[in-house]
């Protein structure tokens, strides 16, 4: 089974640059199964049921999330009817939506699931302890597992990774919107990369608008920060191969799109 994860869908843009090279990377490598982020799908902030419905139009099979889940409220509206979405699992019991949810191809099923790290983030349940509850409840069924930890720490997200070493089949991170050049197939079959990087504005910060970021950081007050919606984009994504048979990882191969470094056919 080949998976083709695309990072953090930010704003307009974002969507607008999925739409664009989705059909190209499906014509390039065929993937089986398309994964993206969408926390930042809604003008950067949280995802709506049209885009949702959007993302799966345009060919992703799973929408998984993060920590800004929440931030566009029209989720409270949909997250429990959305088959084909996960929130990231170690939120509290009752929190709605799912943290993981199967994919069938061809008769192979692939388990999706989405937790979010505890550094310098949000103190949601343990996500190691969750972790190997869901991996026990996957593996009644497929020993194919892929994992979208969103997290802000390469050193929680690699901890991660080989806690799950040969127990889940990909661990791939986001949330820091920033593409790490560390992706590799651990000892025991599980791909790992930190982080995938996103997908939108390029000329911007973490695909917000500049100038109120850099005001912050000289003087220390409050700014609001506004998604970049037009100029040139990135898109930040990977695509691993599974061995149907084991779940273990074969290969994992980082791509980043952007004008400087165009895509080729
Ligand atoms: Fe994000
Ligand atoms: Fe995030």
């Amino acid at each position: 089974m080949r998976i083709l994860f695309i990072g953090d869908v930010v704003g307009a843009l974002g969507r607008q640059t999925l739409t664009t090279y989705l059909p190209k990377l499906k014509q390039k490598y065929h993937p089986q199964v398309t994964i993206a982020n969408g926390e930042n799908a809604a003008s950067g902030r949280g995802i709506t049921e049209k885009i949702y419905k959007k993302f799966l139009q345009d060919g992703v099979d799973v929408v998984t999330l993060g920590n800004h889940t929440w931030d566009n409220k029209n989720i409270f509206e949909f997250i429990d009817s959305a088959k084909k979405m996960v929130r990231p699992a170690n939120f509290p019991e009752a929190v709605p939506g799912m943290g993981m949810v199967f994919v069938n191809v061809n008769g192979v099923e692939l388990a999706v699931m989405n937790l979010q790290a505890r550094s310098f983030m949000v103190d949601l349940d343990d996500p190691f302890k969750k972790a190997q509850e869901l991996v026990a409840e996957a593996r009644k069924r497929t020993s194919l597992i892929f994992l979208d930890f969103h997290g802000e720490t390469t050193s929680e997200k690699q901890a991660m990774g080989w806690f799950l070493d040969g127990k889940i089949s990909a661990l791939v991170g986001t949330h820091t919107h920033v593409q790490t050049n560390d992706a590799r197939i651990l000892p025991q079959g599980t791909a790992f990369l930190s982080d995938v990087g996103m997908t939108g504005p390029y000329d911007a910060i973490l695909g917000m608008k500049k100038e109120p970021i850099i005001e912050k950081f000289l003087t220390a007050l409050p700014q609001r920060f506004e998604v970049v919606e037009e100029g040139r984009s990135i898109m930040g994504c990977c695509v691993i191969d599974l061995d149907d048979n084991t779940g273990k990882a074969k290969k994992i191969t980082p791509i980043q799109i952007s004008e400087d470094h165009p895509f080729t056919e």
